[in-house]
């Protein structure tokens, strides 16, 4: 029976590591992680991460081929594949500090390999890593390893996106799995390979070399947060020159060689990847002199946190330039619908802004644990000014504005008109995911921004007795 280990229980690890488990019931998998509290909960009747269908493949696999484990020695050492989905942050200090990859985690991983191993085996890379990454970490193990032990590293970089994981792990676009060339890197790839085909068809797997495959994922992340911020960047246009966003949207989509996807403007990107990937980007091509490619891709994150701000500055101006005091209702704090990650999630830049400009604030999150929300807003002083509540009508009671952050399918059925009679008038919503029927909300009586909506039509409502 071929054994796997995957280290590292977070994100990318869990999900991942349960659909191999899933689909691949001649293979044990044990996931392991340093944390105690994570593989706990993985133990659990509530998993550490909420992603839809997920608690379904966990409660079919466990205690059958799958396990959750801290015991990392002895699932590296019983392995013949090694998959590491560990975290890899941006730098805060030293070297590169702000935009290079901390490979802290990694490193740790790969001597705990290196200490544990006393047979072969596949290292296959998960967590997304800076391009050359595998040949540092050739090195660790190589210089580190037991006699006569000999790795393989891959590099199977995971494209899931966060809220459909478990239907982008069991239907992937593409699986990218990166060798070294010859022999040895070719029959590991297969191997790996081997796994994919109980489930994946042949045409969808992809097998390159090892640079390729990490840098498709740095490349793959870029392209997508540049698309947001392009349309971004064109909503702010349309706002002052009478077109309309949803309408560039629609006919850029049409565009064959553009696409639909990922043209939805909004209040910003977040999410652990896009920034962290960007400017791990930025860092690789400044170390390698290319300077102007580097500007390039920091424009990209410019635009980004520039999409943030002006969210902010169009709240505050249009509420009679101050929100000192009044009570905004914050609609919505992880960085997407359906998920409880709010790593990098726009709604915190939003809320730290309103927070300056002495808002008092009302969130509220279908998913997003209190803790986590408090922890994001660590700003002593201000989070007295902060409530977080446990629905959404409850929020908007009293409240001189909403700011919608989260595009969740609850926030587009509430009952606007009981929503509108308890807020405080003129009652303001500015739509920040653009997913409100901005006519029926007006008829009501609110006044309504929407992302890249001509600004006059707001304006006339603004200027309404
Ligand atoms: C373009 C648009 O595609 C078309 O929709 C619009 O109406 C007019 O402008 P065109 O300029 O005729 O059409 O050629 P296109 O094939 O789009 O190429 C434009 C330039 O981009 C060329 O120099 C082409 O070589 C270059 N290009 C195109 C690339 O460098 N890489 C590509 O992948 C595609
Ligand atoms: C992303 C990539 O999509 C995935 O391929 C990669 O493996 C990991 O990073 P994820 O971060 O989970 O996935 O979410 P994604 O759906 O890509 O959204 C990222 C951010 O962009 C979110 O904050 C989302 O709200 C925002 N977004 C997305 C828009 O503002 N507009 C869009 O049209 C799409
Ligand atoms: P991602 O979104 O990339 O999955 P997470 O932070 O959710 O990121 O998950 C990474 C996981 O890796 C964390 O649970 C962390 O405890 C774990 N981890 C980090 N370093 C190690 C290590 N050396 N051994 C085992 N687990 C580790």
């Amino acid at each position: 029976m071929v054994k796997i280990c995957g280290i590292g229980a977070g994100y990318v690890g869990g999900p991942t590591m349960a659909v191999i488990a899933l689909k691949c019931p001649s293979i044990e998998v044990a996931v392991v992680d340093i944390s105690h509290s994570r593989i706990s909960a993985w133990n659990s009747e509530k998993l550490p991460i909420y992603e839809p269908g997920l608690e379904e493949v966990v409660k079919q696999c466990r205690g059958k081929n799958l396990l959750f484990s801290t015991d990392v020695e002895k699932h590296i050492f019983e392995a013949d594949i090694i998959f590491v989905s560990v975290n890899t942050p941006t730098k805060s200090s030293g070297l590169g500090a702000g935009k290079a990859a901390d490979l802290t985690y990694w490193e740790s991983a790969a001597r705990m390999v290196a200490d544990m191993s006393k047979s072969d085996k596949i290292i296959v890379e998960k967590s997304t890593v800076p391009v050359r990454t595998a040949e540092a970490i050739e090195k660790i193990l190589t210089h580190n390893s037991s006699k006569g032990v000999k790795f393989q590293i891959l590099s199977n970089p995971e494209f899931l996106s966060e809220g459909t994981a478990i239907q982008d792990l069991i239907n992937p676009d593409r699986v990218l799995i990166g060798g070294r060339e010859g022999p040895e890197g070719h029959e590991a790839v297969l191997k790996l390979k081997g796994i994919y085909d109980h489930w994946v068809p042949e045409d969808k797997i992809i097998t390159t070399n090892l640079w390729s495959a990490e840098l498709s994922k740095l490349a793959d992340n870029a392209f997508l947060a540049q698309r947001i911020s392009s349309i971004n960047a064109m909503s702010a246009l349309c706002e002052v020159t009478g077109a309309e966003i949803s309408q560039l949207s629609d006919a850029l989509s049409k565009n064959t060689k553009i696409g639909p996807k990922f043209l939805n403007a909004s209040v910003g990107f977040g999410g652990s990847c896009f920034q962290k990937d960007i400017l791990n980007l930025v860092y690789i091509c400044e170390s390698n002199g290319l300077i102007e490619v580097a500007n390039y891709w920091k424009q990209v994150i410019k635009v980004n946190d520039y999409q943030k701000s002006r969210f902010v500055n169009r709240v505050v101006s249009s509420m009679f330039n101050t929100v000192s005091g009044k009570k905004i209702a914050v609609l919505g704090f992880a960085f997407k619908k359906d998920t409880s990650d709010t790593r990098k999630t726009p709604a915190i830049d939003v809320c730290k802004g309103l927070l300056g400009d002495n808002a008092c604030l009302s969130i509220y999150d279908p998913r997003v644990s209190k803790d986590q929300i408090h922890k994001d807003l660590s700003m002593d002083s201000e989070v007295k000014h902060v409530s977080i509540v446990s629905d959404a009508y409850e929020a908007t009671k009293d409240a001189h504005g909403i700011c919608i952050l989260t595009e969740w399918d609850e926030f587009k059925t509430l009952d606007y008109q009981r929503v509108f009679e308890n807020m405080q008038k003129p009652a303001f919503v500015f739509d920040g995911r653009n997913i409100l029927n901005v006519d029926k909300l007006t008829k009501i009586g609110f006044i309504v921004y929407s992302i890249g909506r001509p600004l006059h039509q707001w304006m006339n409502n603004i200027h309404q007795p």
